[in-house]
């Protein structure tokens, strides 16, 4: 153990956490254990995840919703009991306001598409505006692009700070009584950045305006509760968590999912069609046109099981713990830069950094020759690197069973990237 390890408290017992994640155990290049260091990207899968698959395709499988016998009404369940599981995970005050969907980019541009086609009083034309910040993902991004080409809304958005933290300072000039909705991630997939959800929450309920959080890097990592949020939606996906790829999720208010109209149509979503005209099904089945993601949300279930168990403050002060040991050692590093936060407060556990002016890519690959798995390039945040004059970061996350010999293990592997480009 080094020196700099000690003192580190609030660790879970990673040794019995990883054996629950079979991929941590794969070598690499001739015998290199892997180092796992792209959770922001997607996290590994335990096997009561991959159990909970196995078990639905092996004994569950049938279409959801349709069939009258055994194994259709246990797949219908199964599906079903997935979104309770989820609805209590995030404290929904009713189960109706979790919409499964393949991912958070889909929920993200179901709140567009929603507001998109809506009436008074959501209706978003020439003389509203729509926020969001330069800190998004491009998915939180993208869609409101869209939207606003469509319907020639105003696109605004929060600036970033030297220090990588979101510029409010003319919060009151970027929304305004046009804002129709505010748009903006809880913690950056690029920076690690947690955003100050209240101040922005209170200056969009003073001027009536929606508020759509995404919170695909905060939901794996901490508490998350709607209610306490008192957001209008709130988007997240499942592979990030422990969960499998396909399944996002939308929460949204009861009430506004009853007058916002459906994005897609289709088998589900209906409750009676005509030639001429459909009605809808209620929420949140109106939001889930075709045969919906059984198997993935069966698995998202399982997910939440399975962080619940070990528990999400117990995850989050983990990965605090990690964090800060990993911006500290990473500090001692000549050359590195950190972008973003360069401290270990109201931050997550995704840092970006740059090394001297070797490339994020090179950076990458000795790593790579290392075992060491990163990610590198502008991380579908390409509008941050653009604000710090850089064109790709490279990027290392951390999850529960991340440990802080993997801290040492990258610094390592830093300095052997150092040494490599001389
Ligand atoms: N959104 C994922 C990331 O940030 C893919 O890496």
């Amino acid at each position: 153990m080094t020196d700099a390890r000690q003192g580190l408290s609030g660790l879970l017992d990673t040794e019995a956490i990883r054996k629950d994640f079979p991929i941590l155990d794969r070598t690499v290049h001739d015998g290199k254990k892997i180092v796992y260091l792209d959770s922001a990207a997607t996290s590994q899968k335990p096997r009561q995840v991959l159990d909970a698959l196995n078990e639905y395709y092996e004994r569950h499988n049938a279409n959801v919703h349709r069939g009258v016998y055994t194994i259709a009404e246990e797949a219908t369940a199964l599906y079903e009991g997935a979104r309770d599981k989820v609805a209590a995970f995030i404290n929904a005050p009713s189960r109706n306001e979790v919409i499964f969907t393949k991912n958070a980019s889909e929920s993200l541009n179901l709140v567009a598409n929603m507001l998109g086609w809506a009436d008074e009083p959501y209706r978003v034309d020439s003389d509203t505006e729509i926020v969001t910040t330069e800190m998004e993902h491009h998915s939180n991004i993208v869609p409101w692009q869209l939207l606003s080409q469509r319907t020639g809304a105003k696109l605004k958005w929060f600036g970033i700070t030297d220090d990588g933290r979101l510029d409010l300072s003319n919060i009151d000039e970027i929304i305004t009584e046009k804002t129709k909705i505010v748009s903006f991630t809880l913690v950056s997939n690029i920076m690690g950045t947690i955003n100050p959800v209240e101040k922005i929450i209170r200056r969009a309920q003073q001027v009536g305006a929606l508020v759509c959080i995404d919170a695909s890097q905060a939901a794996p990592h901490m508490v998350l509760d709607v209610q306490a949020l008192q957001a209008d939606f709130v988007a997240f996906t499942g592979h990030k968590m422990v969960g499998p790829t396909g399944i996002g999720v939308l929460w949204g208010r009861q009430e506004l999912l009853e007058d916002l109209p459906p994005f897609l149509g289709g088998g589900e979503m209906i409750e009676t069609v005509s030639m001429h005209s459909s009605t809808y099904a209620p929420a949140p089945y109106k939001f889930e046109a075709g045969t919906p993601p059984i198997a993935q949300a069966v698995g998202l279930g399982a997910a939440v099981d399975y962080l619940s168990a070990i528990g999400m403050e117990n995850i989050h002060r983990h990965e605090q713990a990690i964090t800060e040991y990993a911006v500290r050692r990473l500090l001692e590093v000549p050359d590195l830069r950190i972008i973003g936060p360069a401290t270990a407060e109201d931050r997550g556990a995704t840092i970006s950094f740059t090394l001297g002016d070797i490339h994020p890519h090179d950076v990458g690959q000795v790593l790579d020759e290392q075992g060491i798995a990163v990610r590198v390039g502008h991380h579908c945040a390409r509008p941050v690197c653009l604000r710090y004059g850089i064109p790709a970061t490279t990027r290392a996350s951390f999850y529960l069973y991340s440990t802080p010999a993997e801290v040492d293990a990258l610094v390592d592997g830093l300095e052997h990237v150092r040494n490599f480009f001389g």
